[in-house]
């Protein structure tokens, strides 16, 4: 097992390079399958739910290979439907897409059921509705998913009941090659729904809107290789923001895309931190007092409820109450009891948490309970005096690659350490 221990209170200073993003790398490496044929996929983060990926697309007969750090060669040829383990699968939410991918391909799926951060129910049912409106038959038993199509996919309308990311592309890589124009509407608008149908159009599909409510996909007969690059991680970003806001600090935010980061950056600066942007980077720096703010979480391009914990973390740390009202998710502020134990004054009513902010915080053993909770507490850590220690980091490892090198090199006094029940052993 491993912990986090931080020593806060230095302002943080220097440059940090943002990696791929991960929600876009994981639709994006499970659409290879829909190529059967080779991808070269870059800007691939090294995180843990990307190894999981290329884990599972191996175990059900793709050809594998890293190219470099951050490129991967994926051989789909060789794949097999309705192989993918479900021990494997059931880790991780992005597992999902081998349902779209494999219906896709083969008009047949067979996949255990998805896993993912523990936020309560998190229902596939829009996914399902997606697959029967193209033709398929789908049954949920026994922790597993089953669909097929016997005659082949066509192509239909699908309108979400509400606006899901997962279903969205799951979607758009069922009825990719399927007979006819789909009409997704409804339809998620987040930059990784975008790279997804960018991704898939260069390897030859024919769709259009991504990035809008109504996604009309043609579907073509037969997609081929291709390389693709993916987008930088605006959540990975917006949390090194949170991190410089939290600590005073100055840092350059490099390899992201300015455009993407604008509701954090609108909110941030509400909170009387100076962010400068540029073509490909964002200066985000702080010398006054963090300011009291109202914030609600929306689909995009409303503000990420992947940065609400971050934000609850610099909540804690702003003069006067402060209100996070979370529509997205329906269970997130688990961290908040991981903060109460560094002496943050919060209270959670429905949907809302309520932050007293400017009580005195101080180093705590505390839980990353899951992974954007993960990078809440890094942020408070970070900022408060005294040592904290961080443990259940395999969640933060999920989706920040590199965090404690990346955090040292810009002046965090941060470590990993390896231990078991009864000692620590190792120090990373
Ligand atoms: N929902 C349903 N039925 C469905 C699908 C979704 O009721 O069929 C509900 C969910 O339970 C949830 C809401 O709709 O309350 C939004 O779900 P959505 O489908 O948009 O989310 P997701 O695809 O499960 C992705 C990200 C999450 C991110 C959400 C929202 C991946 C692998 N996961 O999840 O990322 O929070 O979109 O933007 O892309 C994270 O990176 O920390 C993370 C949790």
């Amino acid at each position: 097992m491993e912990k986090l221990i931080i020593n806060g209170g230095t302002p943080l200073r220097g440059k940090v390079q943002i990696s791929g993003m991960k929600n876009a790398a994981l639709p994006i490496l499970v659409a290879s399958l829909l190529t059967d044929d080779v991808c070269v996929i870059e800007n691939l983060p090294s995180i843990s739910d990307v190894s999981l990926t290329l884990s599972i697309l191996e175990k059900m007969g793709c050809r594998v290979r890293m190219l470099t750090r951050d490129r991967v060669e994926i051989d789909s040829r060789p794949a097999v439907c309705g192989s993918s383990p479900v021990e494997l699968v059931s880790k991780m939410r992005g597992s999902t897409y081998l349902l779209g991918a494999e219906l896709g391909r083969w008009s047949k799926t067979k996949v255990g059921y998805p896993g993912g951060c523990d936020f309560g129910v998190r229902s596939i049912d829009q996914h399902i509705k997606a697959f029967e409106a193209l033709g398929a038959e789908v049954t949920v038993d026994k922790g597993c998913v089953t669909a097929a199509a016997p005659r082949g996919l066509h192509g239909t309308s699908v309108y979400f009941d509400l606006v899901t990311v997962g279903g969205t592309v799951n979607a758009m890589l069922a009825s990719v090659m399927a007979k006819g124009t789909t009409v997704i509407e409804n339809a998620a608008h987040e930059p990784h729904i975008v790279d997804t149908a960018n991704f898939l159009n260069t390897c030859g599909a024919r769709i259009t809107g991504a990035g809008t409510d109504t996604i009309k996909v043609r579907g073509v007969e037969k997609l081929h290789g291709c390389t693709y690059a993916i987008i930088p991680d605006m959540i990975e970003a917006g949390t090194y923001m949170c991190a410089a806001a939290a600590t005073s600090g100055a840092l350059v935010i490099s390899n992201v895309i300015p455009k993407h980061l604008e509701s954090i950056s609108a909110k941030l600066e509400e909170m009387g931190v100076l962010i400068e942007e540029y073509d490909d980077s964002v200066y985000v720096t702080r010398s006054g007092p963090l300011e009291r703010v109202n914030l609600k979480t929306l689909p995009y391009p409303g503000f990420p409820t992947d940065m609400q914990p971050q934000m609850g973390a610099l909540m804690c740390l702003a003069e006067g109450t402060s209100y996070l009202n979370e529509t997205v998710i329906e269970n997130r502020f688990k961290y908040t009891n991981e903060l109460q134990k560094m002496g943050a004054s919060v209270r959670v009513v429905g949907h809302t948490a309520i932050f007293d902010g400017g009580a005195p915080l101080s180093g705590a053993k505390v839980r990353a309970v899951d992974l954007r909770a993960g990078a809440a507490m890094v942020i408070a850590a970070l900022a408060v005096r005294g040592i904290t220690e961080i443990s259940e980091i395999d969640h933060i490892e999920r989706g920040y690659e590199d965090l404690v090198g990346k955090l040292r090199a810009v002046g965090a006094d941060i470590r990993l350490v390896v231990y078991n029940d009864t000692a620590m052993l190792d120090e990373a």
